[in-house]
């Protein structure tokens, strides 16, 4: 049986296994294989002006520190005219950094029409708004011609691409393939793998929230069936959370008429058995406190504090309408209508990062987000006063510093897969702040004693909540954030490895679960 999450086991591999010796340990964990990392988006991104800048993002950090560990190849997309240019020039296979050693990052290039209809029709919004339940469904969406021409001439022909490449480079490594593909634009990929190189280990690991089977019945047949089918080409199937696990389990049966086996978590295809298992994603907690500390996160603490307000709500997020900005925007106008007295003592500083604008519905969220703020500061603020610090941009730095200077972190996303910013936030604050977060994302599993959670549609309990949290009492405060703390120390991103190694371990090395 593959091996439960709080084995006594693995958490002594975690306490014996020093900081840079993951490596190792993966490499004796897993000898005579070879890891391949499959993923949309690439580790880094061509700058205009020349070489590289780190991916933004916590997703791309934990896949990097995958990708090192593992010692893997890394296969993704060129997604837009740089990265195509670049392939062009420098052929699609070249060496690029991760953390500390390379990897070999294998290209492979859709066409602009391509990779049009696979991301900016199918994958965001369609798959997107299904799994985070955001469709208006008395009105959207509409499965037309676009859509079905979408999904066979750009996700299909995508996933086609990127499995090819997959299994050119399968057939090329040393070892044994360890295929780890990652996310809900590449559902396809195991199942093409699994055709071509029958004796891979192919996990598939799913960023965002798994919803319900009747959900799923939003998009036609053929493409549901399409998707599950795809993934249960894996051996395992990881989640962000254990409901993940089950709506998965319950989709399989109720919309694929597969047999279940609920208690071993797995479901049986074709005398193959395929694994469902939650690894709650998280945080280099080491680097990120190094980096809490540094010179650079110094200085933009400085800048803060030249106009910090004696009351400070922060959030930071991408500009995603599963984030719920606005809403907490609204919760936030509450608070200053229920509490005049607020007035001029607080702000609630909003650090944005634009994203996905090629999607229309993405645009036209942005623009919501922007006049509601606008709406709000105009009219709740004055004489020198603004409610709301919308700021736009990606600084990881000053998102750090803005973490550890919270004395509210608002994380209200509709659903969500797991959302690192929590994380983050309990672990670098230094202002005793408290965390007001949504049930609905996935990291509330882990840390819901210690949060102040809330309804994210309800603003007039997420507007309590925030005056809660600011008025706690100090003793609570830090006896919450304490705890919170030790949840992201104790599972940090060495744990959401180990977990899946462990697992994987299992696999290959229990007779009868899995051909070796
Ligand atoms: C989420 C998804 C990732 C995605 C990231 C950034 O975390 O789970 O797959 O890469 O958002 O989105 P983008 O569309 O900009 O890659």
């Amino acid at each position: 049986m593959l091996m439960q999450a709080d084995s006594p086991f693995l958490e002594s591999v975690e306490r014996r296994r020093p900081g840079g010796s993951m490596r190792a340990y993966v490499a004796r964990t897993l000898p005579h294989h070879s890891a391949i990392v499959v993923s949309n988006r690439a580790p880094h991104e061509p700058r205009p002006e020349g070489g590289f800048a780190r991916g933004a993002g916590g997703v791309v950090t934990a896949l990097l520190t995958l990708a090192e560990v593992a010692a893997a190849d890394w296969v993704c997309c060129a997604r837009n005219d740089a990265e195509r240019k670049l392939v062009e020039q420098q052929g699609d296979t070249w060496n690029a950094p991760l953390l500390r050693s390379e990897t070999r990052l294998h290209y492979v290039s859709p066409t602009p029409e391509q990779y049009e209809q696979y991301y900016s029709v199918i994958s965001n919004p369609v798959l997107w708004f299904i799994q985070h339940y955001l469709w208006d469904l008395a009105h959207q969406p509409i499965i037309n011609g676009r859509i079905h021409r979408a999904w066979k001439n750009g996700y299909v022909a995508v996933n086609r691409q990127v499995a090819d490449k997959v299994i050119a480079v399968g057939r090329q490594v040393q070892h044994r393939p360890l295929v780890m593909v990652h996310d809900y634009q590449l559902y396809l990929v195991p199942r093409m793998v699994r055709e071509q190189l029958p004796g891979a280990i192919i996990q598939h690991f799913i960023h965002i929230p798994w919803p319900t089977p009747q959900y799923w019945k939003v998009l036609p047949r053929e493409m549901r069936t399409a998707i599950l089918e795809g993934l249960l080409g894996c051996d395992i199937v990881g989640f962000q959370s254990s409901l993940d696990v089950r709506n998965f389990l319950m989709t399989c049966e109720e919309n694929a008429g597969l047999q279940v086996d609920e208690r071993e978590r797995a479901v049986l295809i074709d005398g193959r058995v395929v694994y469902a298992r939650p690894y709650p994603i998280s945080i280099d907690v080491a680097s990120t406190t190094r980096l809490a500390f540094s010179h650079g996160v110094m200085v933009e603490e400085r800048k803060l504090r030249d106009w910090r307000p004696k009351r400070l709500i922060v959030r930071i997020d991408r500009t995603d309408p599963s984030k719920n900005i606005v809403r907490g925007f609204l919760a936030y106008e509450k608070l200053l209508l229920h509490h005049p007295d607020l007035k001029g003592e607080i702000q609630f500083w909003a650090f944005l990062q634009p994203s996905r604008q090629d999607v229309a519905v993405y645009r036209t969220y942005l623009r919501r987000v922007r006049q509601v703020a606008a709406r709000i500061n105009a009219q709740h603020g004055g004489k020198g006063w603004m409610p709301i610090r919308l700021e736009f941009g990606e600084n990881v730095r000053k998102a750090i510093a803005a973490l550890k200077n919270f004395d509210v972190l608002l994380v209200n996303p509709v659903y969500d897969g797991l959302n690192l910013v929590v994380k983050e936030g309990a672990l670098v604050n230094r202002a005793e702040g408290m965390i007001v977060l949504s049930e609905n994302a996935g990291a509330h599993e882990e840390l819901q004693p210690h949060v102040l959670s809330i309804n994210p549609f309800d603003i007039e309990s997420t507007s309590e909540s925030i005056y809660e949290g600011l008025m706690m009492a100090g003793e609570e405060r830090r006896k919450r954030n304490e705890a919170a703390r030790k949840v992201v120390k104790t599972n940090d991103i060495s744990r959401w490895i180990t977990r899946q190694v462990q697992d994987i371990r299992d696999l290959v090395s229990t007779p009868g679960l899995r051909a070796g």
